[in-house]
């Protein structure tokens, strides 16, 4: 009885949280240890290279979907240790993860 109940919920809600769930699995297994949890980059990888806060809104500002689906999917021109995931991730995954660094809480902007 208790499995079955389980088994409906899990169906009924798969339509809603699947998208996200994943873009979060695959952020955490591919992508947060050089990024940061939260994208901030505060890493070892992070800091050595330089990584920009991509929570940060003047980043997300400079940085349209398009050109954020490019530096996963071909990596980055500037830097070699950022490496395409083409061939590792499907469009749709990498569509995911653009929504997701999107996402990321922002940051306070800079007092200028
Ligand atoms: C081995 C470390 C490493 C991993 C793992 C990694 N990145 Fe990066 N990433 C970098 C570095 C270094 C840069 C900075 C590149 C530059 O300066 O152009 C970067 C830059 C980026 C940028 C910005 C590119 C730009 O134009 O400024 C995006 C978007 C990005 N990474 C997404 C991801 C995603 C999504 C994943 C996981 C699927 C990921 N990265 C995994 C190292 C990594």
């Amino acid at each position: 009885m208790k499995t079955r109940f389980a088994l409906v919920l899990a169906l009924s809600l798969s339509a809603t949280v699947y998208a996200e769930d994943t873009s979060a699995d695959i952020w955490k297994a591919k992508c947060k240890s050089c990024h940061g949890e939260d994208g901030k980059a505060k890493t070892k990888m992070g800091e050595k290279e330089k990584i920009p806060d991509m929570s940060n809104p003047d980043w997300k500002k400079r940085h349209s979907d398009e050109k954020i689906r490019d530096a996963i999917t071909n990596g980055s021109k500037d830097n070699a240790k950022m490496k395409p995931f083409k061939d590792k991730l499907t469009p749709e995954q990498i569509d995911g993860l653009v929504k997701y660094i999107r996402d990321l809480p922002e940051t306070a902007a800079p007092a200028k």
